[in-house]
């Protein structure tokens, strides 16, 4: 399975602080946002990455992230000239994507708890066996502003709405998606919504159509957190910093989870702890080094 950030969009929902800077690099508490979702992918242990965004913000992206070499995996970009729906991650990764099941996360959500690694080897493992599409629905307060699932009274799917002004569940859908590789032609044949993008409801709605949309529910146990407003961005930073600062470990540690997953030696790890030294990240990640000597 392969892997696809989409982190385009031109921010305007949180300008002044998105005009020259992608929202996706802005920080949540001490790392940029996009670690978040990335750090997802490499939990799933999927290798093969392809970030998304605009043609100014690509190349931050590749500054930011390189070939992926140093988390021990390998970080492909792709240009998107302008923002026409989540669904074109799918048309411009064809190449990427291949004969492959493809993992779609948006660089703006942010997942935490126990079983979120569980949560994603069960969805691939679901694609790769069966293949189809697998989504997830989880409860908020207010479901206006996603996409919303509608079960019948036996709890069964009737439908992905999106964005409706009357939600018929407080079941919204986070920027998480497995699918099949039939995906890539699904996508193409999407026709553009009323706002003129080729939603990814849509795709969702066809696996529906076809019988093959799972959609797992996702309990109170896992957060998903919202970066959408001002206020959410600094709310998720304070979810981040009240963890860390509790636990001791750190939430979406990319570093951490490729030397966890064994995509990097403690050695390699060794290295970017010394590289980064003076700051608390990388004392972190000396620390996770010294734990593993100690245990050796
Ligand atoms: C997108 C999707 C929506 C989904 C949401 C999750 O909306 O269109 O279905 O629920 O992401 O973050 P956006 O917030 O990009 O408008």
């Amino acid at each position: 399975m392969k892997g696809i950030i989409l982190a385009g969009g031109k921010g305007t929902r949180l300008y002044p602080m998105t005009k020259a800077v992608s929202k996706q690099l802005l920080p949540i508490y001490d790392k940029p946002l996009i670690y978040y979702p990335l750090s997802m992918l490499l939990l799933a242990g999927i290798r093969e990455i392809l970030i998304i965004s605009t043609p100014e913000d690509t190349p931050v992206y590749e500054r930011l992230l390189g070939n992926g070499e140093r988390i021990g995996v390998r970080i492909e970009y792709q240009v998107q000239d302008t923002p026409r729906g989540l669904a074109d991650a799918f048309i411009l990764g064809a190449d990427f994507i291949g004969s492959d099941s493809v993992c779609l996360i948006l660089g703006d959500n942010m997942f935490f708890g126990q079983d979120m690694s569980r949560t994603l080897w069960n969805a691939i493992a679901k694609i790769e066996t069966n293949g189809g599409a697998c989504i997830f629905g989880y409860p908020v307060k207010d479901a206006r502003s996603f996409g919303v699932v509608e079960f019948d009274k036996t709890h069964k799917v009737m439908s992905i709405e999106e964005k409706p002004k009357e939600p018929k569940s407080n079941y919204a859908v986070p920027g998480l998606y497995f699918y099949d590789n039939r995906v890539v032609e699904i996508a193409k044949n999407v026709k553009p919504s009323a706002r003129g993008e080729i939603e990814i409801t849509a795709v969702n709605n066809e696996y529906l159509y076809l019988g093959e949309l799972n959609v797992q529910l996702l309990g109170r146990g896992i957060a998903w957190l919202d970066t959408g407003s001002p206020e959410g961005m600094l709310k998720a930073a304070e979810f981040v910093e009240a963890v860390q600062s509790r636990q001791g470990f750190y939430i979406s540690c990319i570093e951490e989870i490729a030397w966890r997953r064994k995509f990097i030696t403690t050695e390699q790890l060794e290295a970017i702890g010394m590289e980064l030294k003076m700051t608390d990240y990388g004392q972190y990640l000396l620390s996770l080094v010294e734990e593993a000597k100690k245990n050796d």
